[in-house]
């Protein structure tokens, strides 16, 4: 039997929230909608942040409330304290996904504030979102390494979720922010938090700045990870983070995958025709390289000059026949 995958569409988030030019909010809801009917387990719409912070979701009550939902799909938007819960909770959200730093200078240049101060927040935020139907995900930002302290250690990481796991909810996503995860790491500390926290739905968000994120994933996959984050173009990147550029790209990742035989629960053809017109909408070419190259076995014709070379084989042969005869 094929093993499934997960995957939740961030490009409206995390890629929207660092694109220089506003996307037109008509534009947001029909993208979404269309990504809608193409086999996500989630997507990520946009972000309940400040609108001073983020001005590129500033439109998220408008976005939520515009979109035509899936029952198959679940919404899950980013909330940062307790106004955007009650913001995100008005627009009737399936998930709530919560972010923190793992590391102490990546928190203070993202939310202002100590990690400290970010935990007794987004305790106030679940306890806000526990009266609720709404599921809650932390997202833990920069487990892989930070940019400004380098290497995290597991145990800091582990130390994170644990506190999460207390408060009861339901799922954390381990963040690398900047691209710094390689597989070998990835692999060690994703077999160590599921056999530390079974209960918790775990996803991985992978950056491909380095060019690592594929074989991250692949490594996830091996610890036995089944969900994962990615952006449709490798679009993304978090405006707060030195060097942070595109997510893992969704077309890329799931033309590889499907050749490995996983079943992604994703129509890619259909994703595809979504991708291609991603560039027009955000007014830049995007890193995707499927979009480019094309799917592996997207044949092209024999170029014109193969075929007269074709039949200058065929002359020179008759003669040389000829001649030996
Ligand atoms: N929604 C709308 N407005 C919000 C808000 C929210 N969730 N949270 C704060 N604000 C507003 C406040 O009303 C205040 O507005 P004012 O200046 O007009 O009075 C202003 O933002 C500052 O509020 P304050 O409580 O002092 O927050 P802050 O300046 O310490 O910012 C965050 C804290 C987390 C809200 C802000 O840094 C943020 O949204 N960061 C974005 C993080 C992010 O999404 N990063 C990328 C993804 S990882
Ligand atoms: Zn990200």
């Amino acid at each position: 039997m094929q093993q499934r995958l997960y995957f939740q569409e961030v490009a409206t988030r995390d890629g929207f929230q660092n694109e220089a030019t506003f996307i037109e909010t008509a534009d947001k809801i029909a993208l979404i909608d269309e990504l809608s009917q193409c086999g996500y387990a989630k997507i990520e719409v946009t972000s309940f942040t400040s609108p001073k912070a983020i001005p590129a979701l500033r439109d998220a009550e408008a976005v939520m409330h515009g979109i035509s939902r899936n029952p198959e799909v679940e919404y899950t938007v980013l909330v940062p304290n307790v106004r955007g819960a009650e913001r995100a909770l008005a627009c009737a959200i399936d998930e709530a996904n919560l972010v923190m730093s793992v590391s102490e200078s990546h928190n203070r240049a993202n939310l202002r504030m100590t990690r400290e101060r970010s935990f007794e927040q987004l305790r106030e935020v679940v306890q806000v979102i526990g009266q609720s139907p709404v599921a809650v995900n932390v997202s833990l930002s920069t487990v892989f390494g930070c940019p400004m302290e380098g290497d995290i250690t597991d145990d800091e990481v582990l130390r994170w979720v644990e506190r999460f796991a207390e408060l009861n909810v339901r799922g954390v996503t381990l963040c690398d922010t900047t691209g710094m995860a390689y597989p070998s790491q990835v692999e060690r500390l994703c077999r160590q938090v599921r056999a530390r926290f079974p209960q918790l739905q775990l996803t991985l968000h992978f950056h491909n700045t380095r060019g690592m994120a594929q074989a991250n994933v692949l490594a996830a996959i091996a610890a036995g990870i089944d969900r994962f984050d990615a952006s449709l173009g490798g679009l993304g990147g978090c405006p707060y983070a030195p060097g942070a550029s595109g997510n893992a790209c969704t077309e890329d990742l799931l033309h590889m995958l499907d050749l490995m035989g996983y079943d992604t629960g994703i129509d890619l053809s259909r994703l595809l025709g979504v991708a291609a017109r991603l560039p027009a909408l955000v007014g830049h070419e995007v890193p995707s390289q499927v979009l480019r190259a094309g799917r592996r076995l997207d044949l092209h014709p024999v170029p014109a000059h193969v075929n007269s070379m074709d039949k200058q084989v065929a002359v020179s042969a008759g003669i040389t026949q000829g001649a030996s005869q």
